[in-house]
């Protein structure tokens, strides 16, 4: 295992040229971004960032990526809990690595068992991608949880690429961790990704950014200077607002998403041969309804969560997301970002449709 080891593809390109010079000055001018991040991260995090340690890309998943470039290559493992975010798998295998999936189990809060972390870990193990709270299961890692998985990263010097978009949207005061806060050796170990899609509902602006050791962080911005350069200058200046006073907006969100937890997953566990986790972060309720497979309806067999969701957009008019490509074929996703009504319609529409199968 090597710490930090760049993918050899980093060795045959270099800097933009041009953005080396004049698009480079206008870079510079939105450079109140980093800025801003670097005080959220010192006075929420305590967490002490310099600029050259922060890049901002295209959204999260475009940080997520280039962070990918940067590191992967032929013969590296990286592992990734399931359920996942469904782009994980995707992006290390288009960048030559191979994903290494640990199964989470509903019983254990979807939450990552530190022994079958070890035991996954091989000499080619080159990252973990941790995600909390998590996209689809909405599970979160409280510092206790951090703590036990930290340990094991820092014993095989294994880095760890931490999804934290979520990170305002928690639930019943669960107190949201970074696990570079835990010790300064695992800083040294660790990528952020965040951006303000979630926490501000900023989807389409755009920005997501990643804080890490300066060496990868310049290798991220060599990738992205040959690809996007920078993320439009009005979506940083957007962004920068969002994170200077966006949060009182966030706390009143929270507030109506926890309401529609609620009510969404109290439903779905009233339904007979349904099972509902209740997430503690995240806008996603994850049931379990493989009980359901192997019954008839009017699309034919139920054979799996992709049938399953096929059904329900046919016989329900309810779009669902099957649990197979997030890497549990037993469960489906669904968003209660949406209004209470829709969610109530939405699941008297699945129950009655559920009910139907025989
Ligand atoms: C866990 C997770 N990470 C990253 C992203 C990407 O966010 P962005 O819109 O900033 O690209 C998403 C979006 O759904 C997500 O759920």
């Amino acid at each position: 295992m090597n710490k930090i080891k760049l993918a050899k593809r980093l060795s045959q390109i270099k800097p933009s040229a041009t953005l080396a010079m004049t698009a480079r000055a206008k870079l510079m001018a939105a450079k109140g971004i980093p800025v801003t991040i670097i005080k959220k991260f010192l006075e929420e995090k305590n967490l002490s960032y310099q600029k050259n340690e922060v890049l901002i890309s295209c959204g999260a998943k475009h940080s997520l990526y280039n962070i990918a470039q940067a590191l992967f290559e032929k013969g590296d493992e990286v592992i990734i809990p399931a359920p996942y975010w469904v782009s994980y798998p995707d992006q290390v295998l288009i960048n030559d690595g191979t994903p290494v999936i640990v199964q989470t189990r509903e019983e254990e809060g979807f939450l990552l068992d530190p022994q079958a972390l070890e035991k996954a870990i091989t000499p080619k193990t080159k990252a973990l991608i941790l995600n909390s709270p998590s996209n689809p299961t909405g599970a979160a890692y409280s510092k206790k949880n951090l703590e036990a998985i930290a340990d094991i990263l820092l014993k095989y010097q294994i880095l760890v690429i931490y999804d934290e978009i979520y990170e305002k949207i928690v639930y019943d005061q669960f107190k949201h961790v970074n696990i570079a806060s835990l010790a300064p050796e695992l800083k040294n170990l660790t990528l952020i990704v965040n951006g303000v899609s979630k926490a501000y509902s900023m989807t389409g602006w755009r920005i997501g950014y990643t804080l890490g050791p300066q060496e990868i962080i310049k290798a991220m911005e060599m990738i992205q200077s040959q690809s996007t350069s920078n993320p439009a200058s009005i979506s940083q200046k957007a962004a920068v607002t969002a994170l200077e006073k966006g949060d009182v907006f966030t706390h009143q969100m929270v507030g109506e998403f926890d309401k529609r937890r609620r009510v969404i997953v109290d439903r779905l566990n009233k339904i007979p041969g349904v099972g509902c986790f209740m997430p503690p972060g995240a806008f996603y309720a994850f049931p379990n309804i493989s009980s359901y497979f192997g019954k008839t309806g009017s699309t034919g067999k139920i054979q799996n969560s992709i049938d399953l969701s096929n059904y329900l957009l046919e016989e329900a008019h309810v779009a669902v997301v099957a649990g197979e490509p997030f890497g549990n074929d037993h469960f489906i996703r669904l968003s209660y970002a949406t209004s209470m009504e829709k969610i109530q319609q939405g699941v008297d529409q699945i129950e009655t449709a559920l009910l139907k199968l025989r």
